[in-house]
């Protein structure tokens, strides 16, 4: 049976780190509320020059030398975002310019905080449909240019990254993504959503001067649909592939809040030791939180072949997915 092997894995984050000490000169908060209620202690935020698709160029650039695989051997470029650095052109077609990926085709996948585990659902298709296809799949956000920083309710969370998978569509084998589960409501888009910046709202000097372009969010609302999507769609995703938590070497769900992790966690039946948290130390990250954990994962010889990887995300739409890999 056919199946898409991650062959490589990478990330990138700006240098610059913002602390909650940092945010406490900014807006009415507190380090011990920001840790207690969301478990970050800190988050890169990018500087002048870096953006969305030279992060998500750098963690490319990774994954190809860890795959061993050239630039010009890539075919597709998939890249979850909803901070492109313009609306045209796509994300992953300036990746493609700077990696030189000459002959690969290139997208984005806007499904906010799921993008990543969209992106990747898509890029497997892809991968088992043309065997030996390299793909690489990136979920990438500059969210401080899209965070209202006078609003505390959202500032404190959010982050810049970007992490990328090199993906390979293998002739048969049992390693690789063994299912994907993808899931949308749009019913309940105004409890997460960017009110302004797009054809129902343009750009304009009124909406900027609101900072109607920066991201809405009813925390406590969407907490409670997060757990129990994510918990669902999991459940899902388990019993598709007849696992039990038991199974599960690695769950690594979106970082969007310690707290939600811990509640999924738990009802699931997954010792939090098998939970994958880098939250502390790069915020709510959005699309790039789950590669980036990934990343780090890999790269520190947590996960090893063989092991079964639960990947679990949630974000505006609402959107939501699962993936299980078997490393
Ligand atoms: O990534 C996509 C999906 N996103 C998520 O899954 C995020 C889900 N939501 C959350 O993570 C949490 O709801 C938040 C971290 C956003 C907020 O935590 P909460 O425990 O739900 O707090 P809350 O919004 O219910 O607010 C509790 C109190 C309020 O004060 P009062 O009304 O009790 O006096 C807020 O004004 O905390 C206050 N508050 C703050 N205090 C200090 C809100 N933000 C802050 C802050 N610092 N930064």
């Amino acid at each position: 049976m056919a199946r898409s092997v991650i062959l490589g894995t990478g990330a990138a984050a700006p240098s610059k780190i913002l602390t909650n000490q940092d945010l406490e000169r900014i807006v009415d908060t507190s380090d011990e509320w920001i840790c207690t209620r969301t478990g970050v202690k800190q988050r890169h935020i990018a500087e002048d020059g870096e953006t969305t698709s030279s992060l998500a160029t750098e963690a490319s650039l990774q994954a190809l030398e860890m795959a061993g695989v050239s630039p010009e051997d890539v075919d597709m470029i998939v890249v979850g975002t909803t901070s492109p650095d313009m609306y045209m052109p796509n994300t992953g077609a300036l990746v493609q310019k700077n990696i030189g990926a000459h002959k690969a085709f290139a997208f984005d996948v806007f499904a906010a905080c799921s993008g990543f585990v969209y992106a990747l659902s898509v890029a497997d298709k892809f991968a088992k449909d043309k065997l030996n296809s390299k793909i690489l799949v990136i979920g990438a956000e500059l969210l401080s240019t899209i965070t209202d920083w006078q609003d505390r309710n959202t500032c404190v969370l959010f982050g810049d990254a970007a992490g990328a998978v090199l993906l390979s569509g293998e002739p048969k084998g049992d390693r690789g993504i063994l299912s994907t589960h993808l899931r949308s409501d749009g019913s309940l888009w105004e409890l997460l959503h960017i009110p302004g910046g797009g054809c129902v709202y343009p750009p304009s000097a009124e909406m900027a001067e609101k900072r109607d372009y920066c991201i809405r969010m009813q925390g406590n609302e969407v907490f409670k649909h997060a757990v129990r999507s994510l918990t669902d769609i999991a459940k899902e995703a388990l019993k598709a592939n007849h696992f039990s938590p038991d199974d599960v070497d690695w769950f690594i769900p979106h970082q969007a809040n310690i707290r939600i992790m811990k509640q999924v966690a738990e009802r699931l039946e997954i010792p939090i030791e098998r939970v994958y948290v880098n939250i502390d130390r790069y915020g709510n990250t959005s699309s790039a939180s789950i590669p980036v954990a990934l990343n780090e994962a890999n790269r520190l010889g947590r996960i090893k072949r063989g092991d079964v990887v639960l990947l679990d995300a949630f974000g505006g739409g609402f959107t939501w997915g699962a993936v299980i890999i078997r490393w």
